[in-house]
C-alpha cells in the first residue's frame, strides 16, 4: 500500500514517518511537502504538496491509497486548504482519508474547532472513507513556556482551575501510525471518529508545581484576565492576533473545553499517555 503524509516536515509529521519507517510494514511512505529541502532528512519518498496550489496536490496524490491529511497551520486558510487535498484524494481514487481533527470537533467552544468541524463535514460529504483523529492539545503547547516561567518566578495563563487531558506530539503520531498501518493491513477505522486526549489531566497549577519540583524551585501558578496574559504573550514576541487565540483558549480550557476521560488514546497505542512528569522533564532538558 501507499500511505502519503501531508504536513511532513512539521513537528507531528516528522513523528509519524519516523514512526511509520521504524515500524518496518512494508509499505510505502510517500511525504508530502512544500519545501523539498526541508525533506531531505526525512529518508522517504518525497512528494511537493502544496494546500494553496491545487495542481500540486493532484500529482502528488497519483497511485497513493491511504493519505493522512495533517490539519494545516495557517488557521483562517484552512478549509479551502483542506477542501484541496479531499479533492485531490477524490479524483485519484484514494481509498482511505485520514485526518487530524480536534478534541471535540462538532461541540468545542474552542474558536479553532470551526475549521475542523467543517473540514470533517466536507469529507463525510466526498464519499471517502475515512477516519477522524479528533487531537486533544500538545503538552508540549504548554511545557514550551516553562524554561521562561522558571527565570520570571511564575507560570501565567487564564486557565484557572480548568483541567487539561493533554498528551505528548509523540502520542498523537503513535495513534496516527497505529491506524495507519491497521487500515493497510486489514481496511479497519472505516468512518470512526476517535476522541483523543491524554490519560490523566492536570491544572496549570498542577503544571507549575511538577516543574518547580524538578529544578528545586518553587514556582507557583498565576491565574490573569485573558487580555492581560495577552498582552504578555504579544510581549514575549507572539503575534497579537495568535496571543489573543491563546488567551482565549485558556479561558475555555478553565469550563473544560480540553478535558476528557475516554481514553481512546492509550487504548490505540496500546501504552499510557506520556505522564505531565515525563513532559515537563523532556521540556526542561531542552
Ligand atoms: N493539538 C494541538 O495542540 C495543536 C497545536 C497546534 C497545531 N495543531 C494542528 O496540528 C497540525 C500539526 O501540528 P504540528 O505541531 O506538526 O504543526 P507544525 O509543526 O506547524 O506543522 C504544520 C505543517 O503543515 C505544513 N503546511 C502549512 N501550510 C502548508 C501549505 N500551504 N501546504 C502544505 N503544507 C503546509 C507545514 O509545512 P512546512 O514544514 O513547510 O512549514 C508543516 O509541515 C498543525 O498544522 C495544526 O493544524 C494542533
Amino acid at each position: 500500500m501507499k500511505i502519503a503524509i501531508t504536513g511532513a516536515t512539521g513537528q507531528l509529521g516528522r513523528l509519524v514517518v519516523a514512526d511509520l519507517k521504524a515500524a518496518n510494514t512494508g509499505n510505502d511512505i510517500i511525504a508530502l511537502v512544500r519545501s523539498a529541502d526541508k525533506a531531505a532528512d526525512l529518508g522517504v519518498n518525497v512528494r511537493i504538496a502544496n494546500y494553496d496550489e491545487p495542481d500540486t496536490l493532484l500529482t502528488a496524490l497519483a497511485g497513493v491509497d491511504i493519505v493522512l491529511l495533517i490539519s494545516g497551520s495557517e488557521i483562517g486558510k484552512r478549509v479551502p486548504q483542506h477542501r484541496a487535498v479531499i479533492e485531490a484524494a477524490q479524483q485519484n481514487d484514494v481509498k482511505h482519508i485520514v485526518y487530524t481533527s480536534l478534541l471535540n470537533a462538532d461541540s468545542s467552544t474552542l474558536s479553532l474547532a470551526a475549521e475542523h468541524k467543517q473540514t470533517e463535514a466536507l469529507i463525510k460529504e466526498s464519499g471517502l472513507t475515512y477516519t477522524l483523529l479528533r487531537n486533544g492539545w500538545y503538552t508540549e503547547n504548554y511545557t514550551a513556556s516553562l524554561p521562561a516561567a522558571l527565570q520570571a518566578g511564575a507560570l501565567v495563563g487564564s486557565a484557572g482551575e480548568g483541567r487539561i487531558s493533554s498528551a505528548s506530539r509523540a502520542d498523537y503520531a503513535a495513534a496516527a501510525v497505529t491506524v495507519l498501518k491497521e487500515i493497510a493491513a486489514q481496511s479497519s477505522h472505516e468512518n470512526r471518529t476517535y476522541e483523543l486526549a491524554g490519560d490523566t489531566a492536570y491544572t496549570l497549577a498542577d503544571l507549575a508545581a511538577e516543574a518547580g519540583k524538578q529544578v528545586g524551585q518553587s514556582l507557583p501558578f498565576q491565574n490573569l484576565p485573558a487580555n492581560e496574559f495577552a498582552r504578555i504573550l504579544a510581549s514575549a514576541g507572539l503575534p497579537e492576533a495568535f496571543a489573543t487565540l491563546l488567551a482565549d483558549v485558556d479561558l475555555e480550557v478553565e469550563k473544560g473545553a480540553l478535558f476528557h476521560e475516554g481514553r481512546a488514546l492509550s487504548q490505540l497505542i496500546g501504552r499510557p499517555t506520556t505522564t505531565l512528569s515525563d513532559s515537563v522533564a523532556a521540556a526542561l532538558a531542552k
